[in-house]
């Protein structure tokens, strides 16, 4: 027996020391992160760069966080203030950051801004900028040096390692206990810039050199369901299995991002394996989008993108999730691009805005997400009504219905705005006709010429004929699939708008056959720490318009109890 408790235990501390306290897990088709053993969501925000590098701010900030509903902020590690002298650590902001999110009952997620920060490598200790005849730049086609790591040098990567894995042994040492820290991204939106790729000597020469032949593996075992790009780009020259990256590839800066892509990709494995064998929790990066019709080189090329995944997959298969962060438009777009068979969708930066709320909403229903976390997230406020404050309090509430949920297909996500006002979800036999709350006629702003807010929220099929609808902005009607309608256009009362026109239509009716699909009752509710709804009220009438549908106004955030039934 003594020697089965032995045993267990060496399995369970092989490779990282103890079990571990987060780690991604499948149900169904979602990935879940799962935290101290239960599946969780981050509702987050990111701090601002400088946020997070004196000790007085993150003292003043933390508290913040917390009245802000937040369960997990993202906070950025300097490297250079990690390492301000060659070989010297200093880790008193880390201990800060976790010293004040215990104390704020908050989880974090760090950044390393290492070699990389937006593609530059401002972070980088000054020791190591000023000595770039070790710690080589990047160089444009026309030989000018970029502010920019090389990513072909060995010395950059070691010096980058080195730091990281001081980092990652503090942070082992610390929080192995606690388990605060539940993701690490590894640099930050990485990529090249003013070109598709780097030119300096030592990228010449790997750009001339054969594809490794791991891809060519790789992309052959997985050519069925390789990205559209990645397949386009091996089709355009015959699927060929070797030869020199233009060889294989075409030769255009498309190319040269595929090739750029690949070292980025085998630097950022080498850090990854070290937190892999140090403190073993769930590892990401971070892209800027290819937005707004920019080319490689004028966004940054070779960064961890939807179209290169196949790359990164291949060369750094210990980087677990590659993530958008989004501050273009065209938000559905971008989180169904990162959403994939091989990608689950976690958002580390969105445009702090009024509409984060409702889109935190949309990607938990739509896309089985992991988290979302607006960015210079102390800058938001902390008012009980803010939309960001309101939204996140429900979120939380639903994290542990929501995650019994996630992959099993039965959950939809909802987001309206003056355009894209309608969406039809059809169900079993249930049509739901989903819609922006300004559709209704009582509220003076819908056509008083303001701009629509964003409305949204989740739809969940808890049984048949039985829901939960959160969110805010929103109102359902649900009938059944086979009921033949004719729209109407009804006044505020519920009643035709205009006297005398419903005579004639009704000399139209045909006779009414098959079943009906009633409110049965609509429950406000609350969601407890186990997952079971707690009655709040009942709001079968003006709320629900006399049970003709469910709705939650514009500027609230609630949870409703959906009971349908039918008749005849
Ligand atoms: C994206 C970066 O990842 C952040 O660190 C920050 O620079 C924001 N852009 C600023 O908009």
């Amino acid at each position: 027996m003594k020697r089965l408790i032995l045993f267990l235990l060496i399995i369970l501390v092989a490779g990282n020391g103890f079990a571990q306290n987060s780690r991604l897990q499948q149900q169904g088709l979602a990935t879940q992160l799962i935290v101290d053993g239960s599946p969780f969501l981050i509702v987050g925000g990111e701090l601002g760069n400088s946020s997070a590098a004196c000790v007085q701010d993150i003292e003043r900030i933390f508290p913040k966080l917390k009245r802000m509903e937040l369960n997990t902020v993202l906070v950025p590690v300097y490297w250079d203030l990690v390492e301000p002298i060659e070989g010297n650590f200093d880790f008193s902001l880390t201990d800060k950051v976790l010293e004040q999110a215990c104390k704020h009952d908050l989880k974090v997620v760090f950044l390393w801004f290492g070699a990389w920060k937006n593609s530059m490598s401002c972070y980088a200790p000054l020791w190591f900028k000023q000595n770039y005849k070790k710690y080589p730049r990047a160089h444009t086609k026309g030989g000018k040096p970029l502010e920019i790591a090389s990513a072909f040098s060995g010395n950059v990567c070691e010096a980058d390692s080195r730091a990281f894995s001081q980092w990652m042994k503090h942070l082992a040492a610390i929080d192995r206990e606690e388990g605060t820290v539940i993701m690490v991204q590894i640099e930050n939106e990485i990529g090249m810039l003013e070109n598709a790729r780097d030119y300096s000597k030592q990228a010449e020469e790997a750009f001339r050199s054969e594809v490794p032949a791991e891809l060519i593996a790789h992309l052959q075992k997985n050519k069925r369901s390789l990205h559209p790009h990645m397949l386009e780009k091996w089709g355009s020259r015959g699927y060929r299995k070797k030869g020199n990256w233009e060889e294989v590839f075409g030769a255009d800066i498309y190319t040269d991002e595929l090739f750029m892509a690949w070292h980025y990709a085998c630097y950022v494995e080498k850090l990854a394996q070290i937190a892999r064998q140090i403190y073993n929790v769930p590892l990401y990066v971070n892209a800027a989008m290819n937005s707004r019709s920019r080319k490689p080189g004028e966004y940054p090329s070779a960064g961890p993108l939807a179209h290169l995944i196949d790359i990164w997959h291949c060369a750094a298969p210990n980087i677990d999730i590659l993530s958008p962060d989004l501050y273009d438009d065209g938000f559905t777009d971008w989180v169904a691009q990162y959403h994939l068979h091989n990608n689950p969708l976690f958002i580390p930066e969105i445009r702090l805005s009024d509409n984060n709320g409702v889109r935190a909403f949309y990607i938990f229903g739509e896309h089985d997400a992991i988290g979302i976390s607006p960015f210079s997230i102390e800058n938001g406020s902390d008012a009980p009504s803010a939309p960001l404050v309101q939204s996140y309090g429900k979120l939380k509430e639903l994290i542990p219905l929501l995650t019994r949920y996630q992959g099993k297909g039965v959950m939809k996500g909802l987001l309206f705005d003056q355009k894209n006002r309608e969406r039809v979800i059809v169900q079993d036999n249930v049509k739901m006709t989903c819609r922006h709350y300004f559709t209704l006629p009582w509220d003076s702003r819908a056509t008083d010429g303001s701009v629509w807010p964003e409305g949204g929220g989740i739809v969940l099929k808890l049984a048949p004929e039985e829901y939960l609808v959160a969110g805010s902005g929103i109102v359902i009607e649900f009938e059944k699939v086979t009921e033949k309608n004719v729209a109407k256009t009804l006044g505020e009362d519920g009643f035709v708008q205009t006297g005398g026109v419903q005579q004639k239509e009704s000399e139209t009716f045909s006779r009414w056959t098959g079943k009906r699909i009633g409110i049965g009752f609509v429950n406000e509710v609350n969601v407890t720490g186990d997952g079971k709804l707690r009655y709040v009220r009942r709001l079968n009438g003006d709320q629900s318009h006399q049970g003709r549908h469910v709705r939650i106004p514009v500027g609230q955030f609630d949870i409703l109890h959906v009971k349908l039934y039918e008749y005849e």
